[in-house]
């Protein structure tokens, strides 16, 4: 069969001359378009994302890679969704960038692509992009920061601002020591070092079998990740030969793993919606109830912040997920097949758990059951979620009195108010901040707490909201609520004063107002005025699903497949 690629550079007509001839601009013999395997290789390189700012000195390594194993390497650049940077949130660019890297690999010479991913929403965003194409692909992350250091001690990325910050607030830590801080946490290339979303998802696409062994793990600046880097190059030629494509391994049994995984690591809320788009995409049926149910008995094994004690430097020291995987190696589904070529067994078949400090043994788990907890009830119709592992045990059954925030300015503004009517008991309720609402449903659900009750020494209440959180915070934070606020969900009808039950092991979010009063109050109701008309934002505002259905664009769901375009000329 001939290759894809020679549809644009075989031949001797004037379509492969313009083809050939431009290419050739590069310097390429003209034994580069004998045949021989195209690798396109999507790079999200961006100054603005500095998590992944050190992507030009890693495609070298994949580059030599394809080389190595005769194929032809061409790097293209996609939008790059950094989270540190990217206003109002890089959430509401995800599936922009997920357009972007569909289109120009449909469009394009190539017979495989490498996904060149690292911060939180680049990984999501190329796999949604490739898996709405379905040629032979393999990610690669560009792995996590060394461990920041801080004052003798280890520092984590994320999860030590949101403490420093109460620390602050609280009065125990100086400013002079909050400001030093800041250049102790992102000490050397990579992405966030605890287990957010960024090693969570680096950890999920391992998991699901479309990445090489190892690759969540090796820190950013560690040979290793380059050696990986050459690996994946080596691999994206034979997936070639071999028509291994990401529709062959995103099968049920590969999602069943990731979400396992996710549980015995703590991982990221934020997995939920990724996970869903990505199904959504290759078309594996998957719901929101399937990473409760595959989840549920799911210990979390791995003590790294935010859950734990230790970081993704020494988790690499201690095996990393193939470790895991083995730990848990009775709940995962071992023939599922890999983009190394091997089944998952295989591929974990030499795993060793090096350090049982960091990856605890099943039988001292940090959190018994951990995984994703989905909570229903007349709160949150279509679900909402919390992670037990970050959560306080003794909040997992709460009943309180609702302090509601119409939107993150209300919250911004009273949060700090003396006069401010709020305790220990009370649940914070968040509207106004899911998918339409925000728009991009940010990451703001785990709300500071009140200055007057930090100072009292209280570090977590119960919250609920329609936003997502950082993978890097923790509470006992309700998230993702649908349908959100915005589109008339029950969470809009909430008032201050209202009593709600938060009841985590019946998996209920209930909020006790009568019926008859719910329905006068939403007759009541109109929808806020949208941030912006037209544009990108408009399109995603008007065409966004809610967060139990991974919060992708309507028309985007699905494989179109990698049918060669009509020519150009
Ligand atoms: Fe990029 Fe955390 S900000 S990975
Ligand atoms: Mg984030």
């Amino acid at each position: 069969m001939k290759r894809r690629s020679q549809h644009w550079f075989g031949g001797t007509g004037k379509d492969a001359f313009i083809h050939r001839s431009w290419m050739k601009n590069h310097g390429l013999p003209d034994d580069a378009f004998d045949g021989r395997p195209v690798i396109g290789i999507c790079n999200t390189f961006s100054e603005f994302t500095p998590c992944n700012a050190h992507f030009r000195g890693l495609i070298e390594h994949i580059k030599a890679g394809v080389l190595e194993a005769g194929g032809l390497p061409l790097e293209f650049p996609v939008f790059s969704c950094g989270e540190s940077n990217l206003r109002p949130t890089a959430m509401l660019f995800r599936n922009l960038a997920s357009m972007d890297v569909e289109e120009a690999i449909r469009g394009n010479p190539m017979d495989a692509v490498v996904l060149m991913a690292g911060c939180d929403k680049t990984t999501p965003a190329l796999v949604m992009g490739a898996a709405s194409c379905d040629l032979p692909a393999i990610v690669i992350s560009g792995g996590p920061m060394l461990n920041g250091r801080f004052q003798g001690r280890a520092i984590g990325s994320g999860t030590d601002v949101w403490k420093f910050s109460e620390d602050l607030r609280a009065g125990v830590m100086s400013a002079q020591a909050f400001a030093a801080a800041e250049s102790a946490m992102s000490r050397s290339p990579g992405h966030c070092m605890t287990m957010g979303t960024a090693s969570t998802m680096a950890s999920m696409v391992e998991a699901l079998g479309i990445a090489l062994p190892g690759n969540a793990a090796y820190p950013a600046v560690d040979a290793h990740r380059n050696r990986l880097a050459r690996m994946t190059g080596r691999r994206s030629v034979e997936l070639v030969h071999e028509d291994l494509r990401l529709s062959r391994i995103l099968q049920p049994q590969a999602f069943a793993n990731a979400i396992r995984v996710n549980g015995a690591i703590g991982g990221s809320t934020n997995a939920v919606v990724h996970l869903l788009a990505i199904a959504g995409r290759i078309g594996t049926p998957l719901t929101l109830d399937d990473w409760d149910r595959l989840g549920r008995d799911v210990p979390t094994i791995l003590d790294l912040m935010p859950s734990g004690r230790f970081l993704m430097e020494d988790f690499c020291y201690a095996g990393g997920i193939p470790a895991v995987m083995k730990e848990i190696s009775h709940l995962l589904e071992l023939q599922a097949m890999t983009v190394s070529g091997k089944s998952v067994r295989e591929n974990i078949a030499d795993a060793c758990n090096h350090n049982p400090e960091v990856i605890r043994p099943l039988d001292r788990a940090l959190t018994p059951q951990g995984g994703i907890a989905v909570l229903r009830g007349n709160l949150a119709p279509a679900g909402a979620i919390i992670k037990p592992s970050a959560a306080t045990p003794a909040l997992m059954q709460h009943r309180g009195r609702a302090v509601v925030f119409e939107d993150i300015d209300h919250y911004k503004r009273s949060i700090d108010d003396p006069a401010l009517d709020i305790d220990e008991n009370c649940i914070m309720v968040l509207k106004n901040c899911g998918p339409k609402g925000y728009p991009g449903m940010a990451e703001v659900g785990n709300m500071a707490l009140p200055e007057k009750l930090l100072r009292r020494g209280l570090r977590d209440m119960v919250r609920i909201s329609d936003a997502r959180m950082s993978g890097t915070a923790f509470g006992t934070v309700v998230l993702h609520v649908a349908p959100e606020a915005a589109v008339g969900g029950p969470l809009a009808l909430v008032r201050s004063g209202d009593m709600i039950e938060l009841d985590v092991p019946a998996r209920r979010l209930h909020l006790d107002v009568a019926p008859a009063e719910l329905q006068a109050r939403r007759s009541r109701w109109r929808a806020p005025a949208a941030a912006m008309s037209g544009g990108y934002q408009g399109l995603y505002v008007e065409r966004v699903m809610q967060a139990d259905s991974g919060a992708d664009l309507d028309f985007l769901v699905g494989c179109r497949g990698h049918a060669i375009p009509r020519e150009s000329h």
